[in-house]
């Protein structure tokens, strides 16, 4: 059975882990006691937060690594085995990112780069732990979209990529289960992280909050709970998933009916946002 905290003295790298979701998972991880190791692009903000949230008992460091660079994640996940004597309890594989445009007109470098930072990051980081992983188990999560669940206009290298990596995430699941090694994916819905505020308009927020059954975007503590859930020994016969948190999203078709042109009038209650 799995006790709290879930992650004291655990080794656990999150990759993105300075800002977004990567940072609320950071966060929580640390208090709950991890050896914790912050890798992302953004040194100085990983730097800082290590800095923030080292205490006696979480020792939480900063790692420099664009996931695109192949020898930097590699010999930034090697300088973790060597510092942890070959130990990782998990990797959770947050770095990644998007970029839109009609698919007939897509720029094939623009395609490229977007499954080098979702796809090829996600495999190679992954090749770089499960060996060390094989000799006393460990867990994976790596991080999906509904993106990857259905087609989106002018979103397929996006959803494309997310796509491929939830199969990866199946394919691996299967391959290392023997192992003692769990591989799933975590499925965010619209998560309100800086970066995302950032590139939308007040309008466009309204529609991705009213997009979803519980009339809000998610909050990135929200989503690392259900990421850390999955890292944890709490999920202990889960391998393969690919967990949709979404606040209800893909639950419906989409279809016009009749409820949600009255949604649109306010004749249907939305819920307070939680503080
Ligand atoms: N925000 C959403 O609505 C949403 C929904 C579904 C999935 N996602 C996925 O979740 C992940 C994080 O999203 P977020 O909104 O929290 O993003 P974010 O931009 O707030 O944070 C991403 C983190 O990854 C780091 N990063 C980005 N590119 C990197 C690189 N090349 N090398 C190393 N680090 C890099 C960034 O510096 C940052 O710390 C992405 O993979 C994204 O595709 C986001």
């Amino acid at each position: 059975m799995a006790s709290y905290p879930r992650f004291k003295d655990k080794v656990v790298i999150v990759s993105g882990g300075a800002d977004g979701m990567g940072r609320a998972c950071s966060v929580q991880l640390a208090s709950e006691g991890a050896r914790l190791f912050i890798l992302d692009v953004k040194y100085e903000m990983a730097v800082q937060l290590a800095r923030d949230l080292s205490t006696p008992s979480a020792q939480v460091e900063a790692l420099r690594a664009d996931v695109m660079n192949e020898t930097e994640l590699k010999n930034a996940i090697a300088s973790v085995l060597d510092r942890t004597g070959g130990k990782v309890d998990s990797l959770i594989n947050i770095a990644g990112g998007s970029a839109s445009g009609l698919t007939a007109e897509i720029d094939l470098a623009v395609w490229d780069r977007l499954y080098a930072l979702n796809l090829r990051s996600t495999l190679v980081a992954c090749q770089a732990v499960i060996p060390a992983m094989r000799r006393r188990g460990g867990s994976i999560v790596t991080m999906a979209s509904i993106s990857g669940l259905r087609g989106d206009p002018e979103w397929a290298p996006y959803n494309a990529a997310k796509a491929a990596i939830i199969s990866l995430t199946q394919s691996l699941a299967w391959e290392e289960g023997g192992y003692g090694i769990r591989v799933n994916a975590i499925c965010p819905g619209p998560v309100a992280s800086e970066r995302m505020l950032a590139t939308i308009s007040a309008d466009e927020l309204r529609e991705y909050n009213e997009s979803c059954a519980l009339g809000r975007i998610g909050k990135a503590s929200e989503l690392a709970e259900a990421i850390l859930f999955l890292a944890s020994d709490q999920a202990s016969f889960i391998t393969g998933a690919a967990l949709v948190a979404d606040g209800g999203l893909t639950a419906r078709t989409g279809q016009p009916t009749r409820f949600y042109r009255q949604q649109r009038e306010g004749l249907h209650r939305r819920p307070e946002e939680p503080s």
